[in-house]
């Protein structure tokens, strides 16, 4: 005997909503082609194997291209010896420096610095030991010292047998995939933590990845605010149970880049407004079988390696595979998403931003397809940021933002079956100051066009729950297409003097009489 009014969600139950179900992921099944670089060995072994890389044995590439590896014969690294200045491959160096007894953070910096020596005076990793031998329990920091950190350095210096090939770099402009083995990430999130990825500490605007974001770990190891020590216990979990027991599915990387002559007309658009579950409890990353939004950076993955602490960087915390698309991931452009597609969920944790905390291991059941890619997708879209908040009504600001959702949403051509429903929620609204009013509207506007459904989470808003809830079966009733709710949104946005306070009042008038009646909703979710 729930009252109405205790039910949190409103529109459709999230059963209603089509959710993944192996057969329709909308993204490149795993076959090699100029736009799908496959690191595995395809046909995949019987399940009882793990995949195997491919070409069986280490094939360098060492160009602007590809990711730069740390085991390349290529990257080499200036030693002075008896006097003489000679250069040597920076691998040996860090083979030798990592396989050092270490039992202490002082111990692994010193390790870190022998290969990356011109940091010597600039990083400190005060965090990290701040975490492992005061916060930690001795026996935790004991099992981290003797068993984990051992185990992550043999899968860190296993990369040339587990990952044979450099993995290409996902340019801007360009639409590519990415297929690794978990196994394949893990090692390379352990160069990450071991800081090995050549040419990846230098900062500005001429240094090669001057357009990408950082990979190695040492600013995380900084930072000795709580919410990085949390951010760095999920991360031990996942070396802790990567180490443990190899991972085995497959992870795919997709750069989605649309080109201006495929944006759509939205003005003149005639498909409906989706159908909506709009819900004040739940998180988006509770919604497995759905297509989950990342409220991403441009630079993939924003501040998760320094102090961020949002959805993206806990989404990324929670499932650490997603952070090595920071290893390939050039800045993204206005009309391009990335999306990954089999990422494992790792961490369970409790609180937001400042009160983030690490809850404990999870465990994922999800259901693969038939490439071991766990069914859920998760996609980065990065939203404007604005420093004032009346600038995002301006049109092209509102066109800008559904071309994104869109580079984000929409439908690969040719794909069989009902594409699955969108789980997003406060899109570009938190640090980036966007109104949520506003984009939950371009948000259901993109995905009518593109036939998906959407599970959208207030993150306990009743208020805005409710209004949207409101504004979305008004549009229903009233039979308003996706076209006509773009222009009446670019109306707005005409008007000089429009800063939000009005909007939804201002689409009731435009486009219908509409009397605003939430007992409807509510008697519905009664029956
Ligand atoms: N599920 C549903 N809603 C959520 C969740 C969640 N798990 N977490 C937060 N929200 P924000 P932005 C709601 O600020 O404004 C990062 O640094 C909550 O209401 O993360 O797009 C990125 O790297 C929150 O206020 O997204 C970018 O640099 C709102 O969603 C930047 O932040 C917005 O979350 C993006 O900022």
């Amino acid at each position: 005997d729930v009252s109405p009014s205790k039910i949190a969600w409103r529109g459709c139950p999230v059963s209603a909503l089509k959710s993944f179900d192996g057969t329709d992921v909308n993204v490149p099944s795993v076959h090699p082609s100029s736009d799908h670089s496959v690191m595995v060995k395809i046909p995949l072994p019987s399940s009882s194997h793990p995949p195997e890389p491919h070409p069986p044995s280490y094939s360098d590439i060492w160009d602007q291209f590809h990711v730069r590896m740390p085991c390349s014969p290529k990257s080499l690294y200036p030693v002075s010896e008896h006097g003489n200045d000679s250069l040597v491959p920076r691998w040996s160096i860090i083979r030798r420096a990592l396989q050092k007894t270490m039992k202490s953070v002082k111990d692994l910096q010193a390790a870190i610095i022998e290969y990356n020596s011109r940091y010597s005076e600039k990083w400190n990793f005060k965090g990290l030991q701040y975490m492992l031998e005061e916060e930690f329990e001795e026996e935790e920091s004991l099992h981290f010292f003797e068993d984990t950190l051992p185990s992550m350095i043999k899968l860190a210096l296993d990369l040339p047998e587990i990952l044979t090939m450099p993995p290409p770099l996902l340019i801007r402009h360009t639409s590519h995939s990415i297929t690794l083995s978990q196994l394949q990430i893990a090692s390379l999130l352990a160069n990450a933590f071991f800081c090995t990825f050549p040419r990846r500490n230098a900062k500005g605007g001429d240094t090669e990845y001057a357009s990408y974001p950082d990979i190695n770990f040492n600013r995380l190891f900084f930072h000795k605010e709580q919410r990085s020590l949390e951010k760095l216990k999920c991360l031990i979990n996942y070396f802790r149970r990567v180490t443990k027991n190899r991972p085995d599915g497959l992870v795919t990387f997709t750069r989605q880049h649309v080109s201006y002559s495929e944006l759509p007309s939205w003005e003149e658009s005639s498909h409906h407004i989706p159908e909506l579950h709009i819900s004040s409890t739940g998180l988006i990353e509770e919604m497995q079988g759905l297509l989950q939004v990342d409220f991403a950076n441009k630079y993939i993955g924003g501040g998760v390696l320094g102090l961020g602490c949002v959805q993206e960087e806990i989404r990324f915390v929670l499932s650490p595979e997603l952070l090595v698309s920071r290893l390939f991931t050039q800045v993204l452009d206005k009309t391009e998403a990335l999306i990954i597609t089999g990422t494992e969920l790792f961490n369970c944790s409790t609180g937001y931003a400042s009160t983030f905390c690490w809850s404990g291991s999870y465990s994922d059941e999800t259901p693969c397809d038939v490439w071991k890619r766990r069914l859920c997708q998760v996609v980065a879209i990065d939203a404007l940021h604005f420093t004032h908040q009346k600038k995002q009504y301006d049109p092209r600001l509102i066109l800008r933002e559904l071309n994104k959702a869109y580079a984000g949403f929409r439908v690969l051509r040719g794909n069989k079956g009902v594409p699955v429903a969108v789980a997003t929620g406060n899109w570009g609204c938190g640090a980036f100051n966007g109104n949520s009013r506003l984009k939950s509207l371009i948000q259901l506007a993109a995905c009518g066009y593109v036939g998906r459904d959407v599970a959208y989470f207030t993150f306990g808003d009743e208020k805005l729950r409710n209004d949207v809830a409101t504004m979305h079966i008004f549009l229903k009733e009233n039979n308003v297409t996706v076209g006509e709710l773009v222009q009446v949104l670019m109306q707005y946005g005409q008007r000089e003097w429009s800063d939000g306070s009005d909007l939804y009042q201002y689409i009731f008038h435009s486009l219908g009489s509409f009397n605003s009646d939430t007992d409807t909703e509510e008697e519905k979710n009664k029956g």
